[in-house]
């Protein structure tokens, strides 16, 4: 049967030199289809005389197992390597990094706020709050200084118009006045009132704007009021939270001499570092002193029994000197490429 193994291999090679699916299937017609070679034998085994027909019919059945076998083969072939070209065509390089989604931050304003909330809480201050948009008289009147007096020149405030008596706070101070009357309310009635320990971080608005200056900017005030609270208890507060906030004890804290309405006496809190780019510099970090009596006395405290100290400190300077920016405006322009840094 030389035939048989001479259709074997024209079938192989002939598969073999097709690269495309439906030409292979008209390649196996010619050899399986109806009238292809290998199905006209089996039809002539009819003519065979019987003793023949026997052996030619199972040769004839292994050339067709073998033809369908290496038809098999190159259909996987060509499956293959269509889905490789569609892969190459699709060029989607699998090793490049995902998108994935932005991963958003803290802004390093907000960092600093943290971090002061967190020192604070540490020694037993509460965090308080205020409205930023506020009355005159919290913001002014309640902290001794009232209409025409000359202090009030000292911030450029932003009234709200159609609203007499309504401004966007220039400091943190009021919730001074706020704090204490909420506190009177609740503790006023007991033989031993609580003291009042509070932070109240948050926005404050001024007319100004430069390299060091926004018109918005943050504030933390601080509040002490008990029972012989005295001024050197702001000091070793103030010194005690600058050396733990910078995390250095290599810094000076100077206390020099300074006028608030709402302070007596007063000073401002000064602050040098001993080493690095800033050495030697002082720089001015917080307003502060004794609470005034008028003060007191507006959020409904009796100035002869307790006595306080305020602070107000300006965390976007401490956030300047902690990462050594040298302008405030960065913090506002929304960069990401200047805030993604600090996370
Ligand atoms: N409120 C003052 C300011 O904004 C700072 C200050 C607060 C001073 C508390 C003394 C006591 O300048």
């Amino acid at each position: 049967m030389q035939h048989i193994e001479q259709l074997i291999s024209a079938a192989t090679t002939e598969f073999a030199g097709v690269n495309d699916a439906a030409q292979l299937e008209q390649a196996k017609a010619r050899y399986l289809g109806k009238s292809g070679s290998l199905t006209e034998l089996l039809k002539g085994l009819g003519k065979m005389p019987a003793e023949e027909r026997r052996s030619a019919g199972a040769a004839i059945n292994r050339a067709k197992d073998q033809i369908e076998a290496s038809l098999n083969t190159r259909r996987e072939a060509i499956k293959r390597a269509a889905l490789e070209a569609q892969l190459d065509a699709s060029a989607l390089d699998i090793t490049l990094p995902g998108r994935g989604r932005g991963r958003g931050g803290l802004h390093p304003a907000i960092r600093t706020l943290e971090r002061i909330q967190e020192l604070f809480r540490s020694i037993g201050f509460e965090v308080a709050d205020g409205p930023e948009i506020e009355e005159d008289w919290y913001n002014f009147t309640a902290l001794n200084t009232p209409e025409n007096h000359p202090a009030r020149s000292m911030h450029d405030t932003f009234y709200l118009e159609d609203a007499p008596g309504v401004l966007l706070r220039t400091h943190t101070s009021p919730v001074q006045i706020r704090y204490m009357k909420a506190h009177v309310a609740r503790y006023g009635h007991l033989e031993h009132m609580p003291e009042i320990r509070i932070i109240a971080p948050g926005r404050v608005y001024r007319v100004d704007s430069d390299a060091t200056h926004s018109p918005m900017f943050h504030q933390v005030e601080g509040l002490w009021v008990g029972e012989n609270v005295c001024f050197a208890d702001l000091k070793g507060v103030a010194a005690d939270f600058l050396r733990r906030f910078f995390e250095s004890d290599d810094l000076k804290v100077r206390f020099r001499p300074s006028f608030f309405p709402f302070t007596e006496p007063s000073a401002e809190i000064d602050v040098a570092f001993m080493s690095g780019t800033m050495e030697g510099r002082w720089l001015e970090i917080a307003g502060c002193g004794m609470v005034h009596p008028n003060v007191l006395r507006n959020g409904g405290i009796d100035p002869e029994r307790y006595t306080g100290f305020a602070f107000g400190m300006g965390p976007d300077r401490l956030t300047m000197l902690r990462y050594g920016i040298d302008d405030l405006r960065l913090f506002y322009d929304g960069d990401l490429r200047f805030l993604a840094q600090f996370n």
